[in-house]
């Protein structure tokens, strides 16, 4: 576990379902995503100065292949902070340790000031719903329970791919996570949970749900419609989610999207 003493606030910027390919040319729905995560990251870079650690939340190569990952790692690079990953359901979380070897990137558990941060693994191999194995139960219970007991950590953070509460689409209705029920009853027994940070159905969302903040955050390639029943692409641009976490607990957060663009993409599509 990395801990880390920083600023005030803590300066974390969310980036998630970035759906790389091994080519430089691979498309998601006609959408050129290396292009696109490179326009997100440029507005990054613009906009977020000193920032203590990015979460990348799932989904981060669409064919799960090394150099997707290596695409990823050399983008990150450019941004001059750390990084941690986490697997989505396009991910190879095997592949993605091997190629996170010698380095920080799947690292689960961060102190970062008196906030500790937990990174959940909620793939499943050939599902696109999540899962929480016992494993990964035990382990949010440990990390929980142990900054419970801790007075240098006042407040936690929980990172994860999939939507731990029901999408806001017909079509969603069996990929989010399996076993949501039980995430919330082992994290609401702890008074320190803030925050759930995800991403996977590519929105944004802020909401709260059992009392903890719920934040979820668009992919940096195609967007989903919310609110409708079968698939839909929604016009919105890819973005980020640059979060502040401070000291007394509170959270300023906000999306941004790339501005005067127009991404190209197949909006009539029926799936992905
Ligand atoms: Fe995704």
């Amino acid at each position: 576990m990395t801990t880390l003493t920083t600023q005030n606030p803590i300066k974390l910027v969310q980036i998630t379902d970035t759906h790389l390919y091994g080519s430089s040319s691979g498309t998601l729905l006609k959408m050129n995503t290396q292009d696109s995560m490179d326009h997100v990251v440029k507005i990054l870079k613009e906009n977020e100065q000193e920032i203590d650690l990015i979460l990348a939340t799932g989904d981060i190569a669409q064919d799960a292949s090394i150099d997707a990952y290596k695409n990823f790692i050399s983008t990150m690079e450019g941004l001059n902070a750390p990084f941690r990953w986490i697997p989505g359901n396009h991910d190879s979380a095997a592949v993605m340790k091997d190629v996170a070897m010698g380095k920080d990137a799947d690292e689960k558990s961060v102190r970062i000031n008196n906030w500790q941060l937990a990174f959940l693994d909620t793939s499943v191999a050939g599902q696109v719903h999540g899962k929480l194995s016992q494993a990964e139960i035990d382990f949010l219970n440990d990390t929980l329970s142990a900054a419970e007991a801790d007075d240098a950590i006042q407040h936690c953070l929980v990172c994860l791919h999939h939507n731990p509460v029901k999408g806001n689409a017909g079509w969603m209705k069996d990929i989010g996570l399996q076993n949501r029920v039980q995430f919330f009853d082992t994290v609401k027994q702890y008074s320190k949970i803030k925050c759930i940070v995800y991403g996977h159905i590519h929105q944004e969302l802020d909401f709260e749900h059992e009392v903890i903040r719920c934040l979820c955050t668009p992919s940096t390639c195609i967007q989903f419609k919310p609110n409708v029943t079968n698939f839909a692409l929604d016009k919105v641009n890819p973005g980020y989610r640059s979060i502040k976490l401070h000291e007394d607990g509170s959270i300023d957060t906000e999306v941004i999207r790339v501005t005067g663009y127009t991404f190209e993409a197949d909006f009539s599509s029926g799936g992905y």
